[in-house]
C-alpha cells in the first residue's frame, strides 16, 4: 500500500508517467460545461420544424456522449433516438430525421461513411466537431456546425461534446430546464474537484482508494439501466487510459445470464473485482435487485465497490458519476505506471486506415 500511496501522492512521480498533465485535462470537465455553453450560445443552428427521429452517429470518445444524453433525458423524450456507430446508414434513416454526427476530430471513417449516404439521401444533419473533414463538408455544403476549440483528446472532451447535444434536444423543444441543470452540475463538479484531484491525499481521496482496490484486477462494472452509460464509459476509460481490459454490463440484464458466472466464481481464484453504481433515481425493483445481487455473490469477488452517484438533476447525477470514475481511470493508469494520454494502438490503427 505504501508503494500505491507513494505513486498517486508524490506529484512527481505522477509527473514522470504522466508527462502531459492528462489528469488536469480530465479534471477540467467543470471547466468545460461552461466553456460549451458559451460554443452553444455563439452557435446558429438550423434545425428542421418536425423531426421524426434523432440519430446520434460517433465513435469511441465522441459516441459516449450519445449514450450518456440519451440516459440523461430518457423520461423527457417523446422521440426515437437511435444511436449509430458503423459505416452503414440504416434504411430507416429519412429526410424526415435528423443525423447529429459527432466527431471530435472530424476525420473518423465511419462517421464519414453514415455522414456521405445521408447526405445523397438529404437527411437533415448538424455536427459536433473540432474540425478535419466533417468541418470541410459542413463549409461546402452548409451544415449546421458546432466549432469545438482543437488540442483536445476526445475522452477529455467530454463537456465540449455532451453540451451541443443537449442544446439540439433543446432547439428541439424536447428538453427542458437544461441551462439550469448544466450550471448546477458545474457547480457540484467543482466542489468534486476538490475532492478527487491529484493534489488530494490517497487516504482523503475516494478516486485513488478505489483506483488501488482494482489497478491489479480485471474490472467489472455494473450500472442500472439508467447509469448504463456511464459503467460502459468506465470501461472504455479504463481501457484507452489504463491500457487494461474490462467489462461492463446492464443490471438487471446480467442478473438473467452472467450471474451465473459470478456466482460459481472462488474466493482467491479470480482476478475479478466488482464496481456497482448507484443512484436514488434507479427504479426500485432494481435497486432490490441490486441488493440481491451483492449478496448472492458479494463474498465470491471479495467486497463490491459500490459508487454513489451525487446532485439533484439526472444530468448532474450522470456527470457526478462520469467525473469521479473518469479521475479512478486515470490513476488506475498512474498505478500500472502507463502514461493516460497515449493511445498507441488507437493511433497505429487510424494511420493504417487513412493509407
Ligand atoms: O478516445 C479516443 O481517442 C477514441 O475513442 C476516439 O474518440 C475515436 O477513435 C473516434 O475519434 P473521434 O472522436 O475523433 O471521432
Amino acid at each position: 500500500m505504501n508503494n500505491e500511496i507513494e505513486k498517486l501522492d508524490s506529484l512527481e512521480k505522477l509527473r514522470q508517467v504522466d508527462p502531459s498533465d492528462f489528469l488536469s485535462m480530465i479534471a477540467s470537465l467543470p471547466e468545460e460545461l461552461r466553456k460549451a455553453q458559451e460554443i452553444c450560445q455563439a452557435t446558429k443552428l438550423t434545425l428542421p420544424k418536425k423531426v421524426r427521429a434523432v440519430y446520434i452517429l460517433g465513435m469511441g470518445g465522441s459516441g459516449i456522449s450519445a449514450l450518456l444524453v440519451k440516459s440523461i433525458l430518457e423520461d423527457q423524450l417523446d422521440l426515437p433516438v437511435i444511436f449509430l456507430r458503423s459505416y452503414v446508414a440504416p434504411a430507416s434513416l429519412t429526410k424526415e430525421d435528423l443525423l447529429v454526427a459527432v466527431s471530435y476530430s472530424g476525420n473518423t471513417g465511419e462517421t464519414l461513411g453514415v455522414v456521405t449516404q445521408a447526405a445523397k439521401k438529404k437527411v437533415p444533419m448538424v455536427f459536433i466537431t473540432s474540425g478535419g473533414k466533417l468541418a470541410q463538408i459542413a463549409a461546402t455544403k452548409k451544415i449546421s456546425i458546432f466549432a469545438l476549440p482543437s488540442g483536445y483528446q476526445p475522452r477529455a472532451a467530454l463537456g465540449f461534446l455532451l453540451v451541443p447535444l443537449l442544446y439540439i434536444f433543446v432547439s428541439l423543444g424536447k428538453a427542458q430546464n437544461i441551462e439550469e441543470n448544466l450550471k448546477g452540475a458545474a457547480t457540484l463538479l467543482d466542489k468534486m474537484k476538490k475532492e478527487v484531484t491529484a493534489e488530494v491525499p490517497t487516504r482523503q481521496n475516494e478516486a485513488k482508494k478505489l483506483a488501488t482496490k482494482i489497478y491489479s484486477t480485471f474490472p467489472l462494472v455494473f450500472g442500472s439501466p439508467y447509469t448504463f452509460p456511464v459503467a460502459y464509459r468506465f470501461k472504455t476509460q479504463l481501457n484507452e487510459n489504463a491500457k487494461v481490459l474490462s467489462h461492463a454490463n446492464e443490471l438487471t440484464e446480467a442478473n438473467h445470464n452472467e450471474i451465473e458466472g459470478l456466482f460459481d466464481l472462488k474466493r482467491g481464484q479470480h482476478n475479478f473485482s466488482v464496481t456497482l453504481l448507484r443512484c436514488d433515481k434507479d427504479e426500485e425493483k432494481v435497486k432490490k435487485q441490486m441488493e440481491i445481487t451483492k449478496s448472492l455473490i458479494g463474498a465470491q469477488v471479495g467486497g463490491i465497490n459500490e459508487v454513489t452517484s451525487r446532485g439533484k438533476s439526472k444530468l448532474a447525477r450522470v456527470l457526478s458519476l462520469v467525473y469521479y470514475l473518469d479521475m479512478v481511470s486515470a490513476y488506475v493508469a498512474i498505478l500500472r505506471e502507463v502514461d493516460p494520454a497515449e493511445i498507441r494502438a488507437i493511433q497505429k490503427l487510424k494511420k493504417e486506415l487513412s493509407r
